[in-house]
């Protein structure tokens, strides 16, 4: 449920001053006093916020509280700051009513705080996203620019607004921020060159050469010492609890975040640096022949340097300050400027180059914070503008700030009054004439256009002729005579002439806030503002990038010999256009009062609040406020609250809200004249009635109270009780089940005990008998077994030693068995392998010898059996060559390695032996090159030898003829020498047919393998003999005719692998072997 709560609870004092009873301005200010001492700094006047500064944080500006207001109603949460920006900001957005939000209040009463929390709080609650929070973070960090640029401290506030301003922060139709634009009023640029004593000047200055880098500083040709400027007051150059360089890097980010370029923050600080240089300027008097001083520039180097920030020829400017031209008629004449002058001219461009400067950061800001949508947009504006100031030395600035404060407070009253004449209408109730001071006539004293004050020093300052203060004052003295606010010593009216306290060089003007004294020294200057045309023209021809913008009046091609308006015109034109546009929007009040002059917590002086209470015409407020009805509110929460001091609507009403509160207020009797229906409010014309009704619903409030409080005790003690005895019955139903169950237990294990005490008893009778017969059985048994041992061990006792030695023994070579046995698992099964253990021990050599043989022969078998069919015929070739030749040639060993491979000539797949091939009729089974050797010189001509099963064939090398073919029938042997050589004769059986032909003696290289498969062939033919091979180192060999005797030699040294065979002679050829 949620809790409706009121301005009216828990109030101190009164939180809303048109209540209060009775109204004077002592108990407005025991009021406020009694709030400000509870922290309660804020108190409403109706929907004015009157705003005290506390001059320390509260912990009322969380987060929580800008929930805690938002979207709540305006009276129904203690007054608040937030509560208004709150309204201010759901009737923009809701009502699509343009606001403006106005504060007043002297300086250091807060405005500027206030209108900060007004816009961080509206920041708070309106949209959020990117671009939304882009546009907020830029509208938030204008104001630490142009607070660097336009606040300075003062005596009354250390960070004092030296200008006025009014920003319009503009939403769309969802109330998102989308941009805004600020106004500024009249920057009190006279600081610029002087400072009252204790104040200094803008804070830009200090901030500048505290915060800025050895490396800025020294491009901007300054010095950090504060000591060094002119302009730069020293007494308080170091203002407690204000950190400048930290401010100046603050100032230097929100620049770069409100949009400006590196180059321009580089150009401001140039122009910065350029003001404090030409304070430092000094002139001398220089005499001349007329008579008349003329003023010289006495140390020309700061000239020179401010000259070079500025790309000014340093000539111009120099001559600007030592003459003047004046034109008139179109003449051109140069006067000279005497020391004064020339002071007075340096203070002028300083002056109006820093407020020019100040009015372009303005623009540029607004610039960058324009918005960018064209649509339609709705408008808040927040204006933060100088107070009242009532100083002992009031001037020009005094006097034009204060009539600002008096068209606010024309506006104000207008306002106010209009809008409650609108609400009066709104509600149909009846308009009652109300009583106020309206403060049109002070306005008019002032801005009348024919003998306005402001009108009238326009005049004087255009006019020809001496012109002085005091002329302007003997004006004043005959024009404003008869004006009832206007005082003077010379006026006509006579009871001034005795007045002490109105010094004659001064006037008075009745404010409506109070009696003011002007001193009318400096009006006339101040108004004109004059700036040499020289000075401007040299600025205007000044190569820096902003001086051509500061001073459009130097361009010599625009001369205007009309002056420029003067600065109390232009305020009070651009006064009317913001009058204009507060009119135009719905106002919401703040008005901030000062507690002390000490700048400190928790001091409050009523001298001096009651001075702010009275100029601000707070307690002028309240009457108007109460002139009609003191006290509004809607039927709804007027019914809401006080229902309960009624029969019929308490506790509920059910009916319209405006019956409900009729039959109330008349069943409470208030005199009817007391209070009006309105359409949608109840008006109360008495706060004493209100705060009858008030003490009525309190009481009522404590009987309904202790009604409740009654009707909830006997409800409590009645469930208390009911619950007691329902409880009882609970725990006395456990208690027996409880008792009964322990009597069962405990029957039951007596029963138990007993039970077990008898079994037990019998049990252990048992037991005792069982024991007493194992135990014979046992003793039985033992008696028995030890009388069998002692047979056996008797019988038994020889043979036992007799028989452990030879168990021993048999198990002991029965493991060095095993272990021997185990260690041969080791060898290798291929048969050429001849490795094999060492014997271990002596007694086993024989064993030892035949396990090896009988294990070779085993694993060769092995091998052997892996053998197939060709490869078997192989090893029987290789065998049979072994039987052949093995210990009888020299030749044999080398063969052993070499396969017999049989058709060396590739016979089958040459086709260079095709017809060879195909001339054979049976399968080949060797074709190998030989050498035939010739008998007539021993030398070998290479054939072909082919070996079939039952003949062998020469054949040409080249041609593959045959050359002969030779039944192996009629072969009858072969010889071969013992040595190393491949000479081989194959002798043919005499008579036979082949005979003719006469022996062949060959030589080749795979000898070995010819005569095996030769002789192999004899052994296999069965119709044949075998064939003869005779091994001898000399042999005869059959030619045609001839028998010649082969005869082999040991040939000396080597020459060559090869055997040479020479004829020796007609029966000898001579084979040398070469010897091995
Ligand atoms: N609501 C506040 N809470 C805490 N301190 C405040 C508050 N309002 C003002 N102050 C203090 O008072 C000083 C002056 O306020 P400021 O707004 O600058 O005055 P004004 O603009 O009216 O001259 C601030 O610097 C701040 O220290
Ligand atoms: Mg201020």
């Amino acid at each position: 449920m949620e809790v409706k709560t009121s301005l009216l609870d828990n109030m101190i004092g009164v939180g809303d001053m048109v209540l209060l009873e009775p109204l004077n301005e002592d108990s407005f200010i025991v009021n406020l006093r009694n709030r400000f001492d509870h922290n309660e700094i804020y108190t409403y006047i109706g929907s004015v916020v009157i705003s005290m500064n506390p001059y320390r944080s509260l912990p009322i500006y969380t987060p929580q509280k800008v929930e805690e207001y938002r979207n709540r109603n305006f009276y129904e949460l203690s007054p608040h700051i937030y509560a208004l920006a709150d309204e201010a900001y759901r009737s923009l957005r809701d009502q699509d009513k343009d606001q403006c939000i106005l504060i007043t209040g002297e300086s250091g009463a807060g405005k500027t705080e206030a209108s900060k929390l007004v816009m961080s709080y509206v920041a708070a609650v309106c949209g959020k996203g990117q671009e939304v929070n882009k546009v907020k973070e830029q509208l938030l960090q204008s104001n630490p620019v142009l607070e660097a640029f336009g606040n300075a401290k003062t005596m009354r506030n250390d960070n004092s607004s030296r200008f006025g301003k009014y920003m319009d922060i503009e939403f769309d139709f969802k109330g998102d921020p989308l941009g805004g634009v600020i106004s500024n009023y009249l920057l009190e640029k006279s600081r610029v060159c002087k400072q009252p004593r204790g104040e200094r000047n803008f804070h830009i200055f200090y901030q500048l050469l505290s915060g800025a880098s050895d490396d800025t500083l020294m491009k901007l040709k300054l010095d950090r010492d504060f000591s060094k400027y002119n302009y730069l007051s020293l007494d308080s150059a170091n203002v407690n609890g204000l950190d400048d360089a930290a401010s100046f890097r603050t100032v230097r980010n929100a620049m770069q975040i409100v949009g400006f370029m590196e180059a321009e923050v580089q150009s401001v600080l140039e122009l910065v640096a350029a003001v404090l240089k030409l304070g430092n300027i000094e002139f001398k008097p220089e005499s001349r022949v007329n008579g008349f001083d003329e003023s010289r520039v006495k140390d020309k180097n700061d000239l020179k340097e401010m000259c070079e920030l500025l790309g000014i020829e340093q000539s111009v400017l120099e001559r600007a300050f030592s003459y003047r031209t004046v034109e008139a008629k179109m003449e051109k004449m140069s006067t000279t400027l005497n020391v004064a002058q020339a002071y007075y001219a340096r203070d002028a461009l300083a002056k109006n180059l820093y407020s020019r400067l100040f009015s372009w950061l303005v623009t540029r800001i607004n610039e960058s914070i324009k918005a960018q949508a064209k649509t339609r947009h709705k408008v808040m504006g927040v204006l933060d503008i100088y107070g009242f100031e009532i100083f002992e030395d009031n001037s020009f600035e005094q006097f034009i700030i204060n009539y600002c404060n008096e068209k606010l407070q024309q506006i104000f009253i207008e306002l106010t009054l209009r809008e409650e004449q609108e609400e009066y209408i709104r509600e149909d109730i009846e308009w009652t004439n109300i009583e106020y001071f309206n403060n049109a006539i002070i306005c008019d004293l002032i801005e009348n256009n024919q003998n306005g004050i402001l009108a009238m020093l326009d005049e004087e300052c255009l006019r020809p002729g001496t012109v002085t203060d005091d002329t302007f004052l003997d004006k004043l003295n005959t024009i404003c005579a008869e004006h009832q606010h206007f005082e003077s010593r010379l006026n006509k009216n006579s009871k001034f002439l005795t007045d002490h306290s109105l010094p004659h060089s001064c006037f008075r003007i009745q404010h409506y806030a109070g009696k003011v004294l002007y001193r009318v020294e400096g009006f006339v200057d101040k108004n004109n503002d004059l700036l040499y045309r020289d000075l401007s023209q040299a600025m205007y021809k000044a190569t820096h990038s902003l001086m051509r913008q500061l001073f459009p009046e130097g361009n010599p091609a625009k001369v205007n010999l009309k002056r420029p308006p003067t600065a109390g015109f232009q305020f009070k034109a651009s006064v009317g256009v913001l009058m204009k546009n507060l009119q135009t929007k719905n106002p919401n009040y703040i008005r901030c009062i000062k507690p002390n002059d000490k700048k400190v917590a928790h001091i409050f002086t009523d001298s001096l609040v009651c001075h702010q209470v009275r100029y601000l015409g707070l307690v002028e407020n309240v009457r108007v406020r109460r002139a009609g009805y003191a006290f509004r509110q809607p039927y709804e929460s007027c019914l809401e609250r006080y229902k309960m001091l009624c029969k019929k609507t308490w506790p509920h009403w059910r009916g319209p809200a405006r019956d409900g509160v009729e039959v109330l207020l008349t069943d409470c009797s208030v005199p009817t004249e007391e209070f009006a229906y309105g359409r949608s409010k109840i008006f109360i014309r008495n706060p004493r009635t209100l705060f009858t009704l008030e003490e009525r619903r309190r009481a009522c409030l404590e009987d309904l109270a202790t009604l409740i409080q009654k009707i909830y005790r006997g409800w409590k003690s009645r469930t208390h009780f009911l619950l007691l005895k329902k409880s009882q019955v609970v725990v006395a139903a456990w208690y027996r089940r409880y008792a009964q169950q322990n009597k069962y237990q405990k029957i039951k294990s007596a029963t138990l005990v007993m039970q077990s005490f008898v079994r037990g008893w019998k049990a252990r009778n048992i037991l005792r008998q069982l024991k007493y017969e194992k135990r014979c059985k046992e003793a039985v048994t033992t008696i028995a077994a030890y009388w069998h041992g002692t047979q056996v061990r008797r019988e038994y006792r020889k043979f036992f030693r007799a028989n452990a030695g030879k168990k021993i023994y048999d198990f002991t070579i029965q493991r060095i068995m095993q272990k021997y046995f185990l260690g041969l698992k080791t060898t290798t099964m291929s048969p050429m392998d001849n490795t094999w253990p060492a014997k271990p021990y002596g007694f086993l050599e024989g064993a030892h010898t035949q396990l090896r043989r009988i294990f070779h022969l085993w694993r060769c078998k092995k091998y052997r059996g892996q053998f197939t069919e060709e490869k078997k015929a192989v090893y029987e070739e290789k065998l049979e060559a072994s039987e052949i030749f093995k210990d009888k040639k020299a030749l044999y060993p080398s063969s052993v390695s070499q396969p017999f491979k049989g058709d060396y000539l590739e016979i089958q797949k040459n086709p260079k032996y095709q017809k060879l091939n195909s001339a054979m009729e049976e399968k080949v089974l060797l074709a190998d090159l030989v050498n035939k050797i010739n008998r007539a010189n021993g030398k070998g001509s290479p054939r072909l030898f082919l070996l079939t099963k039952s003949n062998f064939v020469l054949a040409d090398q080249k041609t593959g003829q045959v050359k002969a073919s030779v039944p192996l029938p009629d072969l009858a042997s072969v010889s071969v020498s013992t040595q190393s050589d491949g000479f081989f004769a194959l002798k043919l059986k005499e008579g036979s047919a082949s005979a003719s032909k006469g022996d062949f003696l060959l030589s080749s290289e795979h000898l070995i393998e010819i005569i095996t498969k030769l002789h192999r062939i004899g052994t296999t033919a069965a119709d044949r003999d075998q064939i003869n091979i005779d091994i001898s180192d000399e042999f005869l060999v059959q030619f045609k005719q001839d028998k010649v005797c082969v005869k082999f030699i040991q040939g000396g040294p080597k020459n060559g692998n090869s055997a040479a065979c020479k004829r020796k002679n007609n029966r000898l050829l001579e084979v040398s072997v070469p010897s091995p």
